[in-house]
């Protein structure tokens, strides 16, 4: 799935257009479709960009075959958001040979050689799971209760280090985890996951999902189970994207931490200065807010996403 690149990369004023390959993650969530459309609405001919977008549809193999496509074709830069953390620095390598920068946003890399990309654009997931764990335990600590986990896609960056940050937030308190499992950070398998958990407990206090979709096929579930989400089963969850932000302010979701998609801004201007041979930060670190259900309700007019 390929679109974008025109032949002309030529803008009305008659600069060049900055030719910029993106490799996105897929459609698997509300998230990720507030960030592509983030980057789509910043990375125009109008902005001095001729972009060419693909999804990878959650698979690795088709985002190395994208990002080896950019780099045949030349780009001035190529940008993705590494669907699972290892295995990038050969189609790494070859970008830096062929003298084309790489910027990474939302997700990170796990490489030894930080020169192969310029910069770093995203959320620090292990705050956010810290962020998610410190209200957990603030709420729920001391009533022993029983947690199960929704991980996101497995060898994700978010999905390990929102494992981690929750985790290390909640050791000392009696909030125990009885099972933990990938839904993959859609709504269908994160409803399927807690489908089989319901089946196999039923002595479930709190939901840990890994994004809001999960959640909210986790909601699906405890509701066809004749449960109430939010009450019988408590559930924190993280993105606050607009469906989320809705359950929380209806009480079926007791808390989110944000994870800001709006990545574009930024990565336009990265790549802008990239290109202009500028410094550019390594790591730019996008803040995050969290929301209960008064703050969800307070904020949801305005919510661009
Ligand atoms: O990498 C960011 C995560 O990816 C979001 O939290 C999740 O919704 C998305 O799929």
């Amino acid at each position: 799935e390929e679109s974008g690149g025109s032949e002309s990369a030529e803008g009305s004023g008659g600069d060049e257009l900055i030719s910029i390959g993106f490799s996105q993650v897929g459609a698997e969530s509300g998230w990720r479709a507030a960030n592509t459309q983030s980057i789509q609405d910043t990375l125009t001919e109008e902005n001095g960009f001729d972009l060419s977008f693909s999804d990878a549809q959650q698979k690795q193999e088709n985002q190395i075959q994208a990002l080896r496509s950019y780099i045949q074709q030349g780009v001035d830069v190529l940008a993705f958001s590494p669907v699972v953390e290892t295995g990038w620095d050969a189609v790494l390598e070859e970008a830096k040979s062929a003298g084309i920068p790489v910027i990474l946003t939302d997700r990170a890399v796990d490489s030894e050689d930080d020169t192969l990309y310029e910069s770093f654009i995203g959320s620090d997931f292990v705050l956010e799971g810290e962020m998610a764990g410190e209200w957990a335990v603030e709420q729920y600590d001391g009533e022993g209760y029983k947690m199960v986990e929704l991980q996101g896609t497995t060898g994700s960056a978010p999905a390990i280090d929102r494992k981690e940050g929750f985790g290390t937030a909640i050791s000392g308190s009696d909030i125990e985890v009885i099972d933990s499992q990938t839904g993959n950070f859609t709504r269908t398998e994160g409803k399927q996951v807690m489908e089989g958990f319901l089946q196999k407990y039923d002595d479930i206090d709190l939901v840990f999902a890994h994004n809001d979709d999960m959640g909210l096929g986790a909601i699906e579930a405890i509701e066809a189970a004749g449960m109430t989400p939010g009450e019988d089963i408590k559930i924190i969850t993280i993105d606050a994207v607009k469906d989320g932000m809705q359950a929380l302010a209806d009480g079926k979701i007791n808390y989110i931490v944000e994870c800001n998609p709006l990545l574009g801004p930024d990565l336009a201007e990265i790549a802008q200065k990239v290109v202009a041979g500028e410094e550019v930060e390594k790591r730019i670190v996008v803040e995050d807010l969290a929301f209960d259900q008064e703050a969800a309700v307070e904020a949801l007019p305005d919510r661009q996403y």
